[in-house]
């Protein structure tokens, strides 16, 4: 009796040293401890022993049963702690490099436009909006553009269709709807809902029915400046713009007012600047903006006595400064949604 339970302690590990989950350790135990088990089977036969034997026997089977019990508990504690690992799923490498963390960054249009609208917000300027959907009065008309202006042609303007409706672009009777040609009817719309003194700054997306190329695009960005007050001369329009410039390209710059025509400024001017920092671009003359005086024909259009008030106005392209800041030579580039361009630019000016 005594050799049988050392043979089933020594069953127990081996058959224990072979098991990994917890229903064959179930199936084990019962296979020993349970009620039909091996170990069951032989305690059952103290009841043939002789009364001197019987305590002997006892201790040995209790002693055979901790043994086992031990066996049995110590194996389902690894059982356990395998299972847990393996729920972990694989080791983890920390060695090995980390995946590139993809932080989006602004459009250099909008790192452009956010410098413009902050260097003339220091002096005084704040920003005006109007919709990109026009009409022919708000972007030709009431700027002093005659009918048979070149620029009001349908080879140049993307006019709608006569049934279209906007019910968010107000009219000045029954002309036709456009996409605006310029950010100059943003000057319009706020002379009429603001009395003077003004000054304003209109950064937005401008159309025309453009072929695209290197420099060409149907559609474009512009900021409009208007400045509405007594006593506005040219010397103000210059002031304020050496200012902006100087602050887009550096101090370094000089910039120069070559007389020009817009049908709503009079007189009228575009604007060259030269600077050393300016990569390819560096000590040359290059034409930057256009701008001037206010035309009387445009205050008096609004409804503004050309004796009491004068101003000035300039547009700038927004594609155009950051062109010359960063050397791009093709317009399309900042439509094209390539990350190995945009990615170069994000936060960047
Ligand atoms: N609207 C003009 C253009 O698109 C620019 C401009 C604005 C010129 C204001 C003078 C004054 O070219």
């Amino acid at each position: 009796m005594e050799k049988n339970l050392q043979a089933i302690v020594d069953h127990t590990e081996t058959i224990l040293s072979s098991i990994s989950t917890r229903p064959e350790w179930e199936q084990s135990k019962a296979s020993i401890l349970g009620p039909n088990g091996s170990l069951t089977q032989v305690a059952k036969g103290i009841g043939s022993l002789s009364k001197e034997e019987r305590p002997v026997f006892g201790q040995s089977l209790n002693q055979a049963k901790r043994q086992i019990e031990s066996l049995f508990q110590s194996t389902l504690t690894k059982i356990d702690q395998h299972a847990d690992l393996a729920s972990l799923g694989k080791k983890f490498d920390h060695t090995l490099p980390a995946s590139p963390n993809h932080i989006g960054g602004t459009h250099p249009l909008t790192n452009v436009r956010r410098k413009v609208v902050s260097i003339f917000r220091k002096i005084g300027f704040t920003v005006a909006e109007a919709t990109e959907v026009e009409t022919e009065w708000y972007c030709f008309d009431a700027l002093n553009t005659p009918q048979d202006h070149p620029a009001r042609d349908a080879q140049d303007t993307l006019f709608f269709p006569e049934t279209s409706v906007w019910s968010n672009v107000s009219k000045k009777s029954k002309e036709k709807n456009i996409l605006r040609t310029h950010t100059s009817s943003v000057q319009i719309r706020t002379l009429l809902k603001e009395p003077p003194p003004l000054r304003i700054i209109a950064p937005g997306r401008c159309f025309r029915r453009d072929t695209v190329d290197a420099t060409h695009s149907a559609n474009f960005h512009q900021t409009e400046g208007l400045y509405v007050d007594k006593n506005v001369n040219v010397r103000d329009l210059k002031g304020v713009l050496d200012f902006f410039l100087r602050e887009l390209f550096g101090e370094k710059l000089e910039t120069r007012l070559r007389p020009s025509f817009f049908p709503f400024t009079e007189p009228s001017y575009e604007v060259d600047l030269k600077a050393p920092n300016l990569g390819k671009l560096s000590d040359r003359w290059i034409e930057i903006m256009g701008c001037g005086m206010v035309d009387p024909e445009v205050l008096k259009l609004v409804e503004l006595c050309p004796d009491k008030w004068s101003g000035f106005a300039f547009g700038i392209g927004l594609e155009r400064i950051s062109m010359i800041l960063h050397g791009i030579d093709d317009i399309r580039h900042f439509y094209q949604n390539d990350q190995r361009f945009l990615s170069q630019f994000s936060n960047a000016l």
